[in-house]
This record gives C-alpha cells, sequence and structure tokens, in this order.
C-alpha cells in the first residue's frame, strides 16, 4: 500500500528535508584530497544532531554510520572510515534525516579536486538522468514513466543502470512502497497521486550493470570495478505536479 501524506505530514517532510539538504551544503566544503571518509561522517552527524534530529542511517538494519561514502567503483551502501580521498576520486555521499518522525533520503556525487573527462560525465549523466526522472513525477503519470526515463538516458549516453537496487516510498519509515527501479518500460506500475513521496535514486555504472557486495557485507562495487554514480532526491507529488523536499 502506498500511503498518501496529509499537508502537515508534507509538512513534517519538508523540514526533514531541508535538514538534510542544509547538511550537505555544511559538509561540501570538506570534500577534497586528504580528508577521510569518517571525516565526512562524523561532519554530518554533527551536524544533523545540532538540528535536533537524527541520522537516519545509523542503526538501520545494523547500519553503522551516518553516510554512505561509495568512492569509485563502489556504487552504494560505503562504510566510512579511515579512506583518505585522493584527486580524482569521485564520491558519492548518501544521507538520511529522520526529524520528527518523517525521513528523509538524498544522495550526490561529487568530483574531488581535478577529474577525469570521463569521471566529470558519468557524475553530469547522472544527475541529469535525476533531474528527468523528478520531471516526471506529476499526478496522473504511471511510476514506471519516472524507471523509463532514466534507464533510457543512461543507455543512450553509453552507461548502464543497476538492477538490484531501486528508489522507494519514503515517510514514516525509510523505506515504504512502492519500489521505484531505475529501469523498464514506461506507462506501468500505480499511478502518482497528490500526498505520495519517493525517494528516487539512479546509480549509474560506467561498465556493466552487475555490482557484488563486498566482504563487509554493506558496499556494493561494480563487478567491473569500473566508476559508478550515484543521486537520489526525496519528491512529494503535489496537485501542481512536485515539490523536491531535499533541495
Ligand atoms: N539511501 C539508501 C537507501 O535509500 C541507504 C540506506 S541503507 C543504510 O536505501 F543502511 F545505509 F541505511
Ligand atoms: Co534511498
Amino acid at each position: 500500500m502506498i500511503i498518501i501524506k496529509s499537508k502537515p505530514e508534507l509538512d513534517l517532510m519538508r523540514e526533514s528535508g531541508e535538514i538534510l539538504r542544509d547538511c550537505f551544503e555544511a559538509i561540501e566544503p570538506m570534500l577534497r584530497p586528504g580528508v577521510t571518509t569518517g571525516e565526512i561522517d562524523r561532519a554530518a552527524e554533527e551536524f544533523i544532531r545540532s538540528k535536533g534530529a537524527l541520522p537516519a542511517f545509523k542503526g538501520y538494519q545494523g547500519y553503522p554510520a551516518t553516510v554512505c561514502a561509495s568512492v569509485n567503483e563502489e556504487v552504494v551502501h560505503g562504510i566510512p572510515g579511515p579512506r583518505e580521498l585522493r584527486e580524482g576520486d569521485i564520491i558519492g555521499v548518501d544521507m538520511g534525516v529522520l526529524y520528527r518522525e518523517y525521513y528523509s533520503d538524498a544522495s550526490r556525487t561529487y568530483p574531488i579536486g581535478k577529474v577525469s573527462e570521463e569521471a566529470a560525465k558519468l557524475i553530469r549523466v547522472t544527475k541529469e538522468a535525476l533531474d528527468l526522472a523528478i520531471d516526471k513525477v506529476r499526478p496522473g503519470n504511471h511510476l514506471s514513466d519516472i524507471s523509463n526515463v532514466i534507464q533510457t538516458h543512461a543507455e543512450i549516453n553509453g552507461y548502464s543502470v543497476v538492477r538490484v537496487l531501486v528508489g522507494h516510498g519514503v515517510g514514516r519509515m525509510l523505506h515504504e512502497e512502492p519500489q521505484v527501479p531505475n529501469f523498464g518500460p514506461p506507462g506501468r506500475g500505480p499511478i502518482l497521486k497528490p500526498g505520495m513521496v519517493i525517494a528516487i535514486e539512479p546509480m549509474l555504472n560506467e561498465g556493466t550493470f552487475e555490482v557484488i557486495v563486498q566482504k563487509d557485507r554493506w558496499t556494493y562495487v561494480t563487478a567491473d570495478r569500473r566508476l559508478s554514480a550515484h543521486f537520489e532526491d526525496t519528491v512529494a507529488v503535489t496537485e501542481e505536479g512536485h515539490k523536491i523536499l531535499t533541495r
């Protein structure tokens, strides 16, 4: 069942999303060669708690951190630690906020210093795929119109979309119905209605869409170890179209 949020609930979700957006802004200046992923994680946790909110991922199914920090061939769910970022790396930073019982969820992929043209293009196309997907969020469209535009934009640019991880509804739970795949034909699945809130999260790979889970049982990496990028926003369906809660 897809839960429809009331106006007061959407107001709280917007506040949750604003804290998350501001948290990205707070950590962005740190994203330079030499910083460790653990330092990013600590800064994000401190920021979120200073706003009276909680880091949504910490403790979620045993996940140990505030941030998922996924570098280069890591797709998602990289665990922060002593790893130092280097010039030319790309890093996906995925974070969630729980504020007054409502979750928000977002991710951005950043270049560290100067990166290759290939890496910069992968980041750009993944962000474009998310933006095109968000443009499809309006009452009356089918859920899979979102999925289809992501896959199409990825593949015309020579990339593949990860199959085994998908976007999701979000609200009083971090993961609610419906699942939001990043692939598939248009015109299928539930029809979008005002009050639905979804986290759309394309994961694009340079090479194969196949991924492998590392020995830490969290970190997904590309099977061919080529680069991957991830962007995510929490988006509400409104009467007029949509509202992006995490920008
Ligand atoms: N943003 C991710 C998601 O949508 C990460 C959450 S998994 C966690 O599912 F365990 F790290 F919290
Ligand atoms: Co998510």
